[in-house]
């Protein structure tokens, strides 16, 4: 397939503003990222305020976060985030393969292995 702007990056999130120009982006999708919940540093967790931040310094106004994760903790955190950050939040669904969402959506590997194991899918898409 020719996509010309596609392309793959092994790198650290928290390095996104070498990659990316000001108001660039149209939308992220944050996909069953890690949860930092043993460990307990939430600033690691790619939804907490700070990388937040960065995101909307190259996304564009009317753009995205398209996020989804099997654990219950990181969601919560996140929609608190994504509030306490100016994003305006919807299609929020905590079982999404059982909602009206489900037919557009393209389920990812881990959440086949999450769903395998009866795990619910949660969803959110955080409008800038
Ligand atoms: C459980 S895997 C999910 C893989 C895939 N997105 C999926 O849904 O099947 C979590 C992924 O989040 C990535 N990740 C977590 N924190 C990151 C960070 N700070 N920078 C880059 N990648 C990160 C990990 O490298 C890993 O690939």
């Amino acid at each position: 397939m020719e996509l010309p702007n596609l392309f793959f990056i092994r790198g650290d999130a928290g390095l996104i503003e070498n990659y990316f120009d000001e108001d660039e982006i149209d939308r992220i999708f944050l996909n069953f990222s890690d949860p930092w919940t043993r460990q307990n540093k939430p600033k690691r967790r790619l939804t907490y305020r700070a990388f937040l931040e960065k995101y909307k310094v190259m996304m564009k106004k009317g753009s995205s976060i398209c996020f989804k994760t099997d654990n219950d903790d990181l969601f919560d955190f996140s929609l608190e985030e994504f509030k306490e950050c100016g994003f305006e939040l919807t299609e929020v669904t905590r079982d999404l393969h059982n909602s009206e969402y489900e037919k557009d959506n393209i389920r990812t590997e881990f959440e086949q292995k999450f769903a395998d194991q009866g795990i619910t899918i949660k969803r959110v898409v955080a409008l800038y």
